[in-house]
C-alpha cells in the first residue's frame, strides 16, 4: 500500500525521513516530495508549510499525483483539554474549522453549506493508533481537533474555540488535510504531540518543544505504519 506521510513544518518530516533513510526527491508545485520504502510500503513523505491552504495543496497532490491511499498526519498542536500536557498526543476523532465563519447568514461557527461542522475520522486507522499506544506503554487521548489560520497565543481565544467547538487540542492543518481525504475518499489519520497550551506562554513553548514534540509523533506514526497491513 502507498501511504503519504504529512507534517506542516521541516521538524515535523525531519525524522521521518531519517527513519526511511533512503529516498528519492520529487520537486512537484513549489514542493518538495521525498519517496522511499518502510516496512513493506511505498511511502511518500512532504512537509506542507503551514496552514489550511499549503496543506490543502500537499495532500491532494500526495493523493491525485504520487497516487497515496491512506494518509498519516504527523505534527504538534497547542492543548486545550487541560489533561493533555506537553509532549502528550492526541489522535483527531474529529475535527473542524474554528476560524470559519457565515454565521452572519445564521449557520454555526465552522459550518458552510454542503459541508459540515466537523468531520469525523477513520475508526479503524484509530483502532491501530490505540494497539500502537498500548504496546508502547504510552497514554494517547482521543479528541476533537480545531484547525484555523492562526497561532492561537491567547487564553480568551483558546477558550472560545474549547466553548464553541468543545474542542482538545488546536493546529492549522488537520482539518484541512481531512476535508481532502474525505472528498477523496482515502482513509487518515491526525496525530499531534502537545507542543504549547495555546495561551500567553504559547510561543515561547512551542519554539522550545517543537522539536522534541515533532519527534514524539514521528516515532509514534512509524510504528503505526509498521502496524498497518500491506
Ligand atoms: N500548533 C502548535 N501550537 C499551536 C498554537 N498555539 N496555535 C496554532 N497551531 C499550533
Amino acid at each position: 500500500m502507498k501511504i503519504a506521510i504529512m507534517g506542516a513544518m521541516p521538524e515535523e518530516i525531519e525524522p521521518i525521513l531519517k527513519k526511511i533513510g533512503t529516498y528519492s526527491t520529487t520537486k512537484y508545485a513549489l514542493n518538495n516530495y521525498y519517496e522511499g520504502r518502510y516496512a513493506g510500503h511505498d511511502i511518500v513523505v512532504a512537509y506542507s508549510k503551514i496552514g489550511k491552504v499549503f496543506s490543502t495543496l500537499t495532500a491532494a497532490s500526495m493523493i491525485e499525483k504520487f497516487k497515496a491511499e491512506l494518509l498519516l498526519f504527523s505534527g504538534v498542536a497547542g492543548g486545550i483539554n487541560p489533561s493533555l500536557k506537553i509532549g502528550d498526543l492526541i489522535v483527531a476523532n474529529a475535527l473542524c474549522q474554528h476560524d470559519l465563519d457565515i454565521t452572519a447568514f445564521g449557520h454555526p461557527h465552522g459550518f458552510v453549506p454542503e459541508g459540515s461542522q466537523f468531520i469525523n475520522a477513520e475508526k479503524e486507522l484509530i483502532a491501530i493508533a490505540n494497539d500502537v499506544a498500548s504496546d508502547m506503554n504510552i497514554k494517547l487521548q482521543e479528541g476533537i481537533i480545531a484547525t484555523g489560520d492562526q497561532f492561537v497565543h491567547s487564553q480568551e481565544r483558546k477558550d472560545w474555540i474549547s466553548a464553541t467547538f468543545n474542542a482538545d487540542a488546536l493546529e492549522m492543518e488537520g482539518t484541512s488535510v481531512a476535508v481532502v481525504c474525505e472528498a477523496l475518499q482515502v482513509p487518515f489519520l491526525i496525530l499531534r504531540a502537545i507542543s504549547d497550551t495555546a495561551d500567553m506562554d504559547a510561543s515561547f513553548n512551542f519554539d522550545e518543544f517543537l522539536e522534541s514534540s515533532a519527534q514524539e509523533s514521528a516515532t509514534f506514526i512509524m510504528k503505526m505504519v509498521e502496524k498497518i497491513g500491506n
